[in-house]
């Protein structure tokens, strides 16, 4: 991985500078093979910043669609269709990626930051300006972990007999970006022994394993690591305990299982709804504007960035009571958690509250993949 790894940066940053630039997970060898020419091209490329596809967009939906690399089991509602994007007033469940940026009807404009301005692209947004398919900044969007598998879940393996199962415990807040292969090394009578790797998918070279000698993961060739386990007990992998997962059934050396955790890859912060108002600024509203007084030329919205019943009229429910689709309070709800309207640490009104930017199709009564 390495050799090529620099291979390319060398060629591409005599085109564009950069400083050390990796792949994180899920976009590294952990779930797809890894390399940079997933998405480049040194000579001949199609599009521009050297991408082996026409324009950004078509690199990415070359893999997010099942019908091509993509693994099974993704939890993100795939595919994403062109026509799957939201056209205001008429339907779609994903934000547009190849509209105009400045849309004044929708109260839209160029982003303020630099390097989401920067992937404005011929007067466009693309996924490219709201990730960042490379690096994934946890700190742009804390609350956005998500697992390739469901958390609580007893999942079947990836590969290998199929004699267990393995649980994977919610991971902490703290859980690091990272693609895992989880191994059976060996087994001792009701006992196993497991090997980690992050490249699994790796074509440079052979998977780096990691096996455990009793007190901690080292790296080491599969079927050298000494600490024993039993079914039902948590295991702790290589991210301290943030992420552990628990087994049942009979252990058969061989059986894998493959998954990630990872943020949303954003290019900038998303923290209290800060990337939507990027571009959508002039819907940052509070209650006090809303109250006007118009001059026929301000085009007021719904406010945001604060709390319910923050104009003191009373007539807003407190957040603790906020309903669901079926009228209920939404604590005890219908069962249906992305109808649910989410306020930002459990008080503040965003744009997220109402709106979801990918696989929200407006209709209360299906629950959305995410
Ligand atoms: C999942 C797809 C993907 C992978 C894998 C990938 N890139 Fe990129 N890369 C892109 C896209 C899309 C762009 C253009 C948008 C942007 O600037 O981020 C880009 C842009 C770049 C740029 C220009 C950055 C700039 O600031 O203009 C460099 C340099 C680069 N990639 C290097 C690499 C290297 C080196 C690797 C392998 C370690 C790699 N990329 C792997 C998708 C990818
Ligand atoms: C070589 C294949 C490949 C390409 C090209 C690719 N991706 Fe991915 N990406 C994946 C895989 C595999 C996953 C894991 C989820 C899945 O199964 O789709 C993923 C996951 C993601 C995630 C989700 C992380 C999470 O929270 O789960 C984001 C965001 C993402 N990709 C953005 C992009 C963008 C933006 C582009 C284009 C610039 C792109 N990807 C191009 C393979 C690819
Ligand atoms: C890079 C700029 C950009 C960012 C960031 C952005 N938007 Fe948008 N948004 C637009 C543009 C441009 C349109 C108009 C699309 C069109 O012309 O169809 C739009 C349209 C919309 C629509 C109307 C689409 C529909 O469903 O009918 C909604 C809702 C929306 N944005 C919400 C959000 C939210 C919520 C966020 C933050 C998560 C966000 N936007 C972030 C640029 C952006
Ligand atoms: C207007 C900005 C914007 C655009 C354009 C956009 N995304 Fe996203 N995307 C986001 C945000 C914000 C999140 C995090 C959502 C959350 O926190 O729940 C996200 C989340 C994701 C995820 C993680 C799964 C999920 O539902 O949270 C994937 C995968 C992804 N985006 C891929 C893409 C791809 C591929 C494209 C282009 C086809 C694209 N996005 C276009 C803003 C955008
Ligand atoms: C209280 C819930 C709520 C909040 C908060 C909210 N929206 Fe909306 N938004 C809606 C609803 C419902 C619609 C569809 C009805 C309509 O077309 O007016 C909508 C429509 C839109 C549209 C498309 C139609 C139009 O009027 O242009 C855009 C763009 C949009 N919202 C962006 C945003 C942004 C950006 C934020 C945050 C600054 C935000 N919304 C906050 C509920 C909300």
């Amino acid at each position: 991985m390495r050799t090529r790894w620099l291979g390319i940066l060398a060629v591409l940053s005599t085109v564009v500078p950069v400083a050390a630039l990796g792949v994180d997970a899920p976009h590294d060898g952990s779930a797809t093979v890894g390399t940079c020419e997933n998405c480049h091209m040194i000579h001949n490329a199609l599009g521009g910043t050297l991408i082996n596809a026409p324009d950004n967009n078509t690199a990415c939906s070359s893999c997010h669609n099942p019908l091509s690399t993509t693994p099974s089991g993704a939890r993100l509602g795939l595919p994403w269709l062109t026509e799957d994007q939201a056209f205001p007033g008429k339907s779609g469940q994903q934000h547009r990626w190849d509209a105009l940026a400045d849309s004044p009807a929708f109260g839209a404009a160029q982003p303020t930051d630099s390097g989401m301005l920067k992937r404005i692209k011929d007067g466009r947004i693309q996924c490219a300006a709201c990730h960042d398919p490379h690096a994934d900044v946890k700190a742009f969007d804390p609350t956005a972990l998500h697992t390739s598998i469901a958390p609580g879940v007893a999942t079947a393996v990836t590969g290998g007999t199929t004699t267990m199962t393995m649980t994977l415990t919610a991971p902490a807040a703290a859980a690091v970006t990272r693609g895992y292969r989880v191994q059976v090394e060996g087994i001792s009578g009701a006992q196993f022994r497991l090997a980690i790797s992050h490249n699994a998918k790796t074509t440079d070279g052979a998977p780096i394993w990691w096996v455990n000698n009793g007190t901690s993961w080292v790296q080491g060739a599969l079927g050298t690591g000494t600490q024993l386990w039993s079914t039902g007990a948590a295991i702790a992998l290589d991210d301290g305990t943030s992420v552990q997962v628990t087994f049942t059934g009979t252990a058969a050396v061989g059986q894998f299982w493959d998954f990630y955790v990872s943020y949303a890859h954003l290019r900038a912060s998303n923290v209290a709804d800060a990337m939507c108002l990027q571009c959508h600024a002039s819907r940052n509203q509070t209650h006090v504007t809303v109250e006007g007084p118009g001059n026929g030329v301000t085009i007021f919205s719904h406010p945001v960035g604060e709390a319910l019943n923050a104009n003191g009229k009373g007539y807003d429910r407190a957040a603790a009571n906020v309903l669901d689709a079926n009228g209920a309070l939404q604590a005890t709800g219908d069962g249906n958690p992305t109808n649910d309207l989410t306020l930002d640490g459990g008080t503040t009104v965003r744009c997220t509250t109402c709106h979801n930017v990918h696989n929200a199709d407006s209709n209360s009564l299906t629950t959305d993949a995410r």
